[in-house]
């Protein structure tokens, strides 16, 4: 099979077709990463995918990494976080509040998640879009001055600060707070496939730039979120039961919209699979 890609009218993300990601070749995936570096986000729709078929699929990008919050985990597959709004005896089988305000995934871990994988098993009708914007743009037109300041820059990234921005979410136990120390990335980072320069944001309130005050610092992320997720830097992925969409979070921000929850059952599962340290 031949992988065939085909573009959303968006500024990223593009429609994947040819490959089943159950019997995924070296070419096949040398060209689905490779696609993913010029697209940023490919959707594969129609696909019936066990967690382990969903896994082994996701292996064949790098390590699998274990999200920190592990009473989502999928019991039978704790590799795979489980994304959802539905309760069974009691207990909420996934993590109902996962994703919203623009980020890119783990990026308070060492090696940040370069891919992750979402597969829609339950999507509500309508809601709970997953918005994605490439870095690009707004890198590029950053003015002369900050992008300099910006390419010498370290920022702190903080698993901590995101926990506390979220008074919703239960305690962190000792064991994931040991899981998360704060780590530390340039602001700027290079893409290992192509060598572009992007900013490297994390989340909004998980990321410190290092040797500003705590006002400029935040004034500057504001200013850097508020550039980088225009309108028209995005695509919308309107959910249908069975897409497989899977990103490349090196250059990529995604964040979750709301839905209906009284309404619609959602259920996702998710795989994240690790990079490289950001350079
Ligand atoms: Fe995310």
């Amino acid at each position: 099979m031949t992988l065939t890609v085909q573009p959303f009218d968006a500024p990223l993300g593009a429609a994947a077709a040819g490959i089943d990601p159950r019997a995924v070749d070296a070419a096949d995936l040398d060209a689905l990463k490779r696609a993913l570096a010029i697209h940023g986000v490919l959707v594969l729709h129609d696909q019936r995918l066990t967690p382990a078929e969903l896994l082994a699929f996701s292996r064949r990008f790098g390590e699998i990494e274990y999200h920190v919050l592990d009473q989502y985990w999928l019991p039978e597959a704790p590799e795979v976080y489980v994304i959802s709004n539905i309760v069974e005896n009691g207990k909420p089988i996934g993590n109902p509040r996962e994703g919203f305000g623009w980020h890119t995934d783990l990026s308070y871990m060492p090696l940040p998640t370069a891919y992750t994988f979402l597969y829609g098993i339950e999507t509500p009708a309508t809601g709970a879009d997953t918005t994605f914007c490439t870095i690009y743009p707004a890198t590029d037109a950053l003015p002369a001055a900050l992008r300099d300041k910006l390419d010498t820059m370290t920022a702190r990234h903080s698993y901590a600060m995101l926990h506390a921005s979220r008074p919703w979410a239960a305690p962190l136990t000792e064991q994931q707070k040991a899981r998360s120390p704060d780590v530390f990335h340039p602001m700027i980072r290079t893409h290992p496939i192509t060598g572009r320069k992007g900013l490297y944001l994390g989340g909004a309130t998980c990321v410190q730039p290092l040797g500003l005050s705590d006002d400029e610092g935040r004034a500057l992320i504001e200013d850097l979120y508020d550039r980088a997720t225009r309108p028209e830097h995005t695509y919308a992925h309107q959910w249908r039961p069975h897409d497989l969409v899977f990103w490349d979070n090196r250059f990529v921000m995604h964040s979750a919209t709301e839905y209906d929850r009284a309404r619609y059952r959602r259920l996702i599962h998710r795989t994240s699979v690790r990079g490289e340290k950001p350079y």
